[in-house]
């Protein structure tokens, strides 16, 4: 290993070496090196590579360390460094973490101490890379740990496998983030394993993927939420009820028979249905309770009204999820929160169908503004919830993965935010939202969420599966432009004349 040697553990008055902490005193000066909070050190043991985090600074100096002699100097008309040489006695002692040990059986949590007098070091990248369980070549190039000029590549799937949050106020980068994340998933070679992705746009902000100077562009399907169909014939009592939940069970046992009856005599003759066909079985039917009929009937009614319910759905997901292949719902043209749930319920479910037969290939789905799919509040009635919550817990075992975007964590449901084993955390100042991610991302501790609210705008902390220790990442820039990242200025000139 390659080290750079900078410092000596010494014994802290208050603090000796144990397996929580130690201090050591910078022996390079600050010319030659500059030690920063955050950063790596590595000690060597007998039994391995101890890896340290910086967590505190400080200068010191013994000239200045009593008062009242300092006091004495100084009102004597003469400064202290003009008579001892004080200058040479101040030294920087840092204050350090251990991570864990890399040993020859793997990396594990230290349970002694260090020593005092031995050396402190600066690990190569090489072996942070080891530690922190990042890739060298093939992982997602998220950005870099600055502080070491090492390139963050996350293994898809350690990030993927299970799902994902990226948290923060509004402004802080998440959108953009997940642009980064979409270059590296769609750059990837067949060879490197690819997944199916699916994004859901809620203020039409992906759309430039699709443009045709982007160099996606041919990996890329923006469909326009307008042309999204449900088949009608595909959807039990069950499904429509979840739709409308005015729908009782007792209509819902009717609404079965019929279309029991309909699978008979249309479906599995290759034909296929649409409401205003229920509709009209149901006037039809003597046996109902009028009352309930006609309730039913108006359910049905605001249904259709939708304009979401066809023959045959559209697009065929079959068509469209393919390895390293994105398909981005534009749903920016609807208004109504009601309605992009149903979209997003309706497409989940059959993603999830689909995936538990093998009939797709592996799939990510994106979701942007997810408190308002997937929200805790129960009187918040969220069609698209259940469905949601259901991937979040199972998906894992059929490669269907979620990653969740969201400005306001505490409104996401604690059952959906727990399964996301990985959380990427940026800017956030609410104390409510702090507290919600202490208490929901495991292995985050005290320092690291102190600092949530001092990141700046595309600086992430990263936390969870994806990597061994909370990471501090840089979101690296786009590779490409879009119509989104366009100045003012840009989009302005558009409309002179
Ligand atoms: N990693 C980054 N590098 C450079 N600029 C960035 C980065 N991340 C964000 N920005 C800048 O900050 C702006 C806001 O970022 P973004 O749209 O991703 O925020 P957001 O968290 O998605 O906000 P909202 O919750 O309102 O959707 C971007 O348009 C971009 O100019
Ligand atoms: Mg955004």
């Amino acid at each position: 290993m390659l080290k750079k040697n900078i410092g000596t553990i010494i014994v802290d008055e208050d603090n000796s070496p144990n397996p929580e902490q130690f201090s050591f005193v910078l022996t390079k000066t600050e010319e030659e090196f500059q030690l920063q909070k955050g950063m790596y050190v590595v000690v060597p043991t007998e039994d391995g590579d101890v890896l340290a985090n910086v967590i505190e600074l400080y200068k010191t100096n013994r000239y200045f360390s009593s008062p009242s002699a300092v006091r004495a100097y100084e009102t004597s008309g003469k400064t202290l460094a003009s008579i001892f040489p004080a200058d040479r006695w101040e030294y920087i002692i840092a204050k350090a973490k251990p991570l864990g040990i890399i040993t020859e059986i793997g990396i594990q949590r230290l349970l002694f101490p260090v020593s005092p007098g031995e050396n402190v070091s600066i690990p190569d990248n090489k072996t942070l890379i080891k530690f922190l369980g990042l890739e060298k070549e093939n992982g997602l190039n998220i950005g870099k740990i600055e502080q070491h000029d090492l390139t963050v590549r996350l293994n898809l799937t350690r990030f993927l496998q299970k799902h994902a949050a990226i948290l923060a106020i509004s402004g802080a980068g998440k959108s953009y983030a997940v642009s980064v994340f979409l270059e590296e998933l769609l750059s990837r070679k067949a060879d490197q394993g690819r997944v199916a992705i699916v994004l859901f746009d809620v203020h039409g902000e992906y759309k430039g993927f699709g443009d045709e100077k982007s160099p996606f562009f041919k990996d890329v399907n923006v469909f326009p939420g307008g042309l999204i169909q449900f088949a009608t014939s595909s959807m039990s009592a069950r499904q429509f009820a979840i739709y409308q939940p005015q729908i009782t069970s007792a209509q819902s046992r009717d609404l079965s028979k019929i279309l029991s009856q309909f699978y008979h005599d249309k479906v599995k003759q290759g034909k296929s249905y649409v409401i205003g066909d229920i509709i009209e079985e149901l006037e039809k039917n003597e046996q109902m309770n009028t009352r309930s009929k006609e309730a039913l009937i108006g359910w049905l009614y605001s249904l259709e009204n939708t304009r979401l319910f066809g023959a045959a759905q559209n697009p065929d997901l079959r068509n469209i999820l393919k390895p390293g292949k994105i398909t981005i719902f534009d749903l920016s043209d609807f208004t109504s929160i009601k309605l992009k749930q149903m979209i997003v319920s309706y497409l989940l479910y059959r993603i999830f169908e689909m995936r538990k037969k093998n009939e797709v290939p592996p799939t990510t789905v994106i979701l942007e503004e997810a408190h308002q799919f997937v929200p805790e509040a129960r009187l918040e009635l969220a069609i698209s919830k259940s469905i949601i919550e259901t991937i979040a817990r199972e998906g894992r075992k059929f490669f269907t993965s979620l990653i969740l975007v969201s400005q306001r964590p505490v409104k996401l449901s604690t059952t959906a935010l727990s399964q996301c084993n990985t959380h990427v955390i940026m800017r956030i100042l609410n104390p409510y939202d702090l507290d919600y991610i202490g208490r929901s991302s495991e292995g985050i501790d005290r320092s690291t969420m102190n600092s949530i609210t001092s990141l700046g705008v595309g600086e992430a902390i990263i936390v969870g599966n994806a990597v061994n220790h909370p990471i501090f990442v840089k979101i690296r820039k786009r590779k490409t432009t879009t119509l989104e990242t366009r100045t003012l200025e840009e989009s302005a000139k558009n409309f002179e004349a």
